[in-house]
């Protein structure tokens, strides 16, 4: 950690105990089923810049752990029930559903995790919610659903879950290249008053404490998550608006192609661990 961003993080009032007591059984059994990888070999491409990557749920209290380990207790799993209904129900002008081409949502088993991806026909790197347009808009003849609605999220979920244990796995070279370098400059890039990149608090800091909250990497393998903050479900972008915001910064939109390159590159620092979601944060 550079003595600015101590600094920085002091001034803030941000930084608070240090080291986190690490349990040396952790384990993630979801539904005594699906094992979750909870740390991983470090991508080549992070070039050392963390020992190993490591879920964001290693970090939450035993409380908020114990919540992801059976459905019956995950809240996120009444939105992936939900999208359950909407993936059956005729949407649009054509008349079908999404099972009417799909099948059903475990077919779609293997999709969370290479995503954001690069669609051959557009020419374009799409992220879940993209892809989920183009078939509602293109497909079905509907309406696009917001990025950051319910039904968005609901549905993102549903194909997260479906994937639950499988290794992220975003592909970051060929066409992508440009967009994936984007997105890493962008993570280093110290932003607002606070001039905090995402490195500052998720690569130099993961482990300490921050405003009673234990900082992890950052990982994005537990989205959509179910925060009870909220009390709803949280999409990629709308954390990294909040990170953002954290540092006093003005903040990319949801949906933009900035946030768009930042999420690929956040994705491919977690290549390796389990998809989770819906994960439980608070
Ligand atoms: C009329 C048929 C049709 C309907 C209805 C349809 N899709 Fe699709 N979907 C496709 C086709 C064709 C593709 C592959 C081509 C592409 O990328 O668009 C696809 C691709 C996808 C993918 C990406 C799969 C992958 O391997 O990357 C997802 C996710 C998806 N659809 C979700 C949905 C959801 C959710 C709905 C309902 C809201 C839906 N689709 C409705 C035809 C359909
Ligand atoms: C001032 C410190 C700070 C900065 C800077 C920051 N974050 Fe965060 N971030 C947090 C805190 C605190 C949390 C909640 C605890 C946790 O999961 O780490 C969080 C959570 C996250 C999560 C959710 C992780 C999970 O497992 O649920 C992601 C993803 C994330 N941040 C990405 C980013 C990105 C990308 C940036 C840069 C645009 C960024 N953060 C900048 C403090 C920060």
């Amino acid at each position: 950690m550079t003595t600015r961003t101590v600094a920085a993080l002091a001034l803030a009032g941000l930084l608070a105990a240090p080291a986190w007591a690490e349990d040396a059984e952790e384990r993630l059994l979801v539904n005594d089923e699906i094992e979750i990888t909870l740390r991983a070999p470090a991508p080549e491409h992070l070039d050392g810049a963390l020992p190993e990557i490591v879920s964001g749920w290693v970090y939450r209290s035993p409380e908020t752990q114990d919540l992801q380990r059976d459905d019956f207790d995950n809240p996120g799993i009444l939105y992936v029930d939900q999208a359950r209904e909407v993936w059956n129900a005729a949407l649009g002008s054509e008349g079908k559903s999404c099972a009417s081409c799909h099948d059903d949502p475990e077919s779609m088993r293997g999709v969370r995790p290479v995503y954001p991806k690069w669609d051959e026909a557009k020419g374009e790197l799409q992220s879940l919610e993209m892809q989920i347009n183009e078939c509602l808009t293109d497909q079905m003849g509907a309406e696009a659903w917001g990025w950051d609605s319910d039904d968005m999220k609901n549905m993102t979920a549903l194909l997260a879950s479906v994937s639950r244990g499988m290794p992220i796995d975003v592909a970051i070279d060929g066409p992508v290249q440009d967009i994936w370098e984007r997105g890493r400059e962008m993570y280093y890039t110290r932003y607002g008053q606070l001039e905090l990149s995402c490195a500052s608090c998720h690569e130099q800091n993961y482990g300490n404490l921050i405003r009673a909250d234990h900082l992890s990497q950052g990982h994005t393998n537990g989205f959509p998550v179910y925060r009870f903050s909220t009390t709803a479900l949280v999409s990629q972008h709308n954390r990294f608006r909040g990170c953002i915001r954290d540092t006093r910064a003005e903040t990319f939109a949801i949906g933009s192609d900035d946030l768009l390159a930042l999420e690929l590159y956040v994705a491919s620092r977690g290549n390796g661990l389990s998809v989770e979601g819906p994960a439980v944060r608070h």
